[in-house]
């Protein structure tokens, strides 16, 4: 039985990651912390199939673009190396979210995809394997293999392997994020574009390298001690720590639109009136906000208000990525 159906959650970053190592291996240069959102997910299905010439590739109903695509084989390829297959695959995939405009479709996207890939060439790889494989292709990926908080350490240059870890369920922990829809287009500027853009001409990069790894350490021992105060300032520091070097660069990486600007002073204005909520934003305009899940609904509330925010998704830790219904058939369960 060569195919298999998986689906993963996107991640959110609250100690981010922003700059690779350089040495052509996907590496993230500094360490990095999200939590899994149970509110979104990606479902994706790969079969492998005689006959095929190269691999199709279908996103939410319609055809790949060529780059979609180039990047999807990349992953096919390796696995197909490693279960010694020749045959070429057909791949549909789909998010009941908006797709690449900053809110982690491609952590999402390529954790389903490894994870149905690799079942479906029947390769029996534990939870590790899969989300270095998702990295690869795509750094956060790696991070939405695994339910809740989930922290994923630098790369070392010449070290090629490199999972993300779970930290906390977070299940026992009434927590939650709202997301701020600011838009619906796709991004301007990749990730991967801005981040290289960012190290080659920004002055603050180097700054931004050696702090990093403290706010990802702070991050880490809110989680454990479960502080939502320690955890929200720090995700604060830390994404306007990364948009200020990106802001730096030349010429400037924007990621904020007015839209942005105006969900964050809400924000600001929530807590002044003693809500904890705490903003974090990726390469993309939208807001997402941390907070207690007893205040998701006036959070809500404040944030449709803004101008320009289409809608505000309420999340919970999401758990990690697995085998869509039927697919265990396989007989091996996963994570
Ligand atoms: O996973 P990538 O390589 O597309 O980059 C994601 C970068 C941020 O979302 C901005 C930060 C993060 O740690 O997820």
């Amino acid at each position: 039985m060569k195919v298999a159906r998986a689906v993963a959650h996107p991640n959110i970053a609250l100690a981010k990651y922003w700059g690779k190592t350089g040495d052509g291996q996907n590496l993230p240069a500094v360490p990095s912390l999200s939590l899994t959102l149970d509110a979104m997910s990606t479902t994706t299905s790969v079969e492998f199939l005689p006959g095929l010439e190269a691999d199709q590739v279908i996103i939410n109903g319609g055809a790949a673009t060529p780059d979609e695509g180039r990047r999807i084989t990349h992953l096919l390829d390796r696995v197909r190396a490693a279960a010694r297959l020749g045959e070429r695959a057909s791949v549909e995939t789909a998010n009941d979210f908006p797709t690449a405009s900053g809110l982690a479709s491609s952590a999402s996207g390529f954790a389903a995809l490894a994870l149905a890939a690799t079942r479906a060439a029947e390769l029996s790889w534990d939870a590790a394997k899969v989300s270095d494989l998702a990295r690869r292709s795509s750094v956060s990926a790696a991070r939405s293999v695994y339910g809740g908080f989930v922290t994923l350490a630098a790369g070392t240059p010449g070290a090629e392997f490199l999972a993300a870890q779970p930290l906390l369920d977070g299940h026992d922990w009434p927590i939650a994020m709202c997301v701020a829809v600011t838009t619906l287009e796709k991004k301007g500027v990749g990730s991967t574009d801005g981040m290289a853009h960012t190290r080659a001409t920004s002055p603050y990069y180097a700054a931004w390298i050696a702090k990093a790894p403290e706010l990802f350490e702070r991050a880490r021992r809110a989680v454990v001690s479960r502080d939502l105060e320690a955890l929200g300032a720090c995700a604060e520091e830390s994404a306007f720590a990364m948009h200020a070097t990106a802001l730096a660069a030349a010429p400037a990486l924007i990621y904020f639109s007015p839209t942005t600007v105006a969900a964050v002073l809400c924000v600001q204005n929530l807590r002044r009136e003693g809500t904890l909520a705490f903003v974090t934003i990726d390469a993309g305009p939208h807001v997402k906000v941390l907070c207690y899940a007893a205040d998701a609904p006036r959070i809500r509330a404040a944030l449709r208000e803004v101008e320009g925010v289409r809608e505000v998704i309420v999340a919970r830790p999401g758990s990690p990525a697995s085998l869509a219904a039927g697919e265990r058939a396989l007989g091996r369960d996963f994570a």
